[in-house]
């Protein structure tokens, strides 16, 4: 794939740059440092452009000088990032991103960006630079392979980007397991946006195998092995496709080999039509992304391994098509699942939790986890009750609730837990089955959660509804892809704050 990189270097502070140079101030104060050794080779039109234009460095406030004379650069930025006391990790990332984004639509193919003595309460110097190349660098994300006409616009974007710091060294540091989340969340971008045509489940299967160079095992299962497995609810929904189903299991071992691993399990519809309960036509294309699950424990399992976490980590996926067709499940079919439970199928676009249902049974009893986290475009309903600004949080487990919940607010990944009990568990119970794969319209994400509770024994576990954050997400100073990445910066997070060694 030819993919624009923009390289993202980190070096001492020098004024002697060419291309854009931009300087990250805080509001309030009159130019110091760098700014105001800049405004002096400037001839103090620094201080007369903020006057002019009553820029105060605001949170998300740019002043642009474009040809400026006294200094190589093109063009001179000043951005503004709130009050000292305010900057945080998120909002210099935000400022970072919202630079490449600004230039991308020039002809600069340079930018540098100086961070004179600005740290964040609690964020040091090396930490808070590598946060603004990262912001930047996700900013840069683009999908664009099936344009045959490329760019519109003037420039052809950033080629490089310079972070001038007196903390260079640490900031490197800093940067190196950053710039191994981008490119897990890239991934899980890529294959976000793929298109259903191209991005079948054997073709998922394919892609994930390109893990292993970074030591990775990647086993895949076919139809015939999930079928010895008796893995009648995943397979049911793969039955009217022309595509033959896969389960993937990836395997990361960063930690003691007599560790427990955590554990990751991600539904994969690489497209869901409904199936013969089919879909509406407005809007169905979105369905593409229904393996955004799938497409999250792909990159984070990359994230893992790039970065080596000390960690034993599994990711599970269930790869199917949900396609309405001769052979496809029926309203009313049961099948068998391979915990042996039987479920009956009132609705066959409730698919995601039939596929959940056998993934996550084999990868508690083959795998013994540590905890058990599933990911899955779940329920439109969750969009009903959280937005986009919030995933759904299901689970059995205090601890890892609150796990979640606090490394949410960190990383601005935002999870909000829901209740479940007994109430909405019986709403499930079938006349003809052990369960049924649909509940009513009321409390619809409880009771799809209940439905996986079923599959989960005495383990910790936690299920993420993320259907209204993995894709067609508001556009962000550091996300404009329609498939967000979202998960990976989650769950990085969740390993290295709680369970590494
Ligand atoms: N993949 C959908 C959920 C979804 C909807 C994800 C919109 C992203 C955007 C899921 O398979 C589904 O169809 N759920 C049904 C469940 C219903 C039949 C009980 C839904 O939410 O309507
Ligand atoms: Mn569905
Ligand atoms: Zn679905």
């Amino acid at each position: 794939m030819e993919k624009l990189q923009m390289n993202i270097a980190f070096a001492d502070i020098s004024l002697a740059r060419q291309g854009a140079l931009a300087v990250l101030v805080t509001e309030g104060t009159t130019l110091r440092g760098v700014a105001a050794e800049l405004d002096g080779k400037l001839g103090g039109a620094l201080k007369r452009a903020m006057k002019a234009a009553d820029f105060t460095g605001k949170a998300g406030t740019v002043l642009e000088l474009v040809g400026p004379q006294g200094v190589p650069a093109s063009r001179v930025l000043l951005a503004g990032l709130g009050k000292s006391g305010d900057v945080s990790a998120a909002g210099l990332e935000k400022v970072g991103g919202e630079l490449a984004g600004r230039l991308e639509k020039t002809t600069e193919t340079a930018l540098s960006i100086v961070l004179d003595g600005i740290a964040a309460p609690k964020l040091p110097a090396g930490e808070a630079a590598a946060r603004v190349a990262f912001g930047a660098k996700l900013r840069s994300y683009r999908f664009d392979k099936y344009k045959t006409k490329k760019k519109d616009d003037k420039g052809q974007g950033l080629k490089s980007l310079t972070i001038l710091s007196r903390a260079a060294a640490a900031a490197r540091k800093e940067y190196a397991p950053l710039s191994q989340v981008a490119a897990g969340m890239f991934l899980t971008r890529d294959l976000v946006n793929e298109p259903a045509n191209i991005l079948y489940p054997r073709e998922f299967a394919r892609r994930v195998r390109a893990l292993s160079k970074l030591g990775v095992k990647v086993e895949v299962l076919g139809e015939a092995q999930m079928k010895k497995l008796g893995m009648g609810s995943l397979l049911g929904v793969g039955h009217g496709s022309q595509h033959e189903s896969q389960l993937v299991v990836m395997r990361w071992t960063g930690g003691k080999a007599s560790e427990k691993p955590v554990a990751f399990v991600g539904k994969g519809v690489c497209f869901d039509t409904g199936g013969i309960s089919l879909k509406p036509a407005a809007g169905m294309e979105d369905m593409k992304g229904d393996m955004g699950g799938a497409a999250c424990v792909a990159g984070l399992m990359h994230t893992l391994a790039a970065r080596k976490a000390k960690v034993n980590a599994v990711g599970v996926i269930g790869l199917v098509e949900n396609m309405p067709d001769g052979k496809a499940q029926r309203p009313g079919d049961i099948v068998t699942s391979m915990s042996g439970q039987t479920i009956e199928v009132i609705n066959t676009d409730a698919e995601g939790r039939l596929v959940l249902a056998d993934a996550l049974w084999y990868t508690q009893n083959r795998f013994k986890p540590k905890f058990m986290i599933d990911l899955a475009t779940l329920t439109g309903a969750i969009m009903i009750a959280l937005g986009k600004e919030y995933a759904g949080l299901f689970s059995n487990d205090d601890k890892l609730a609150k796990q979640l919940s606090d490394v949410g607010e960190i990383e601005g990944e935002k999870v909000w837990r829901m209740p479940m009990g007994p109430a909405f568990d019986k709403m499930i119970d079938s006349r003809f089955a052990d369960m049924k794969n649909v509940g009513g319209r009321d409390g619809g994400s409880i009771t799809a959660a209940q439905f996986l509770q079923r599959f989960v024994n005495n383990v910790p576990w936690a299920h993420l509804d993320i259907a209204g954050t993995a894709m067609a997400s508001p556009q962000t100073a550091t996300n404009q892809s329609w498939g967000s990445g979202w998960g990976v910066r989650l769950l990085n997070r969740l390993v290295a704050d709680h369970y590494e060694r």
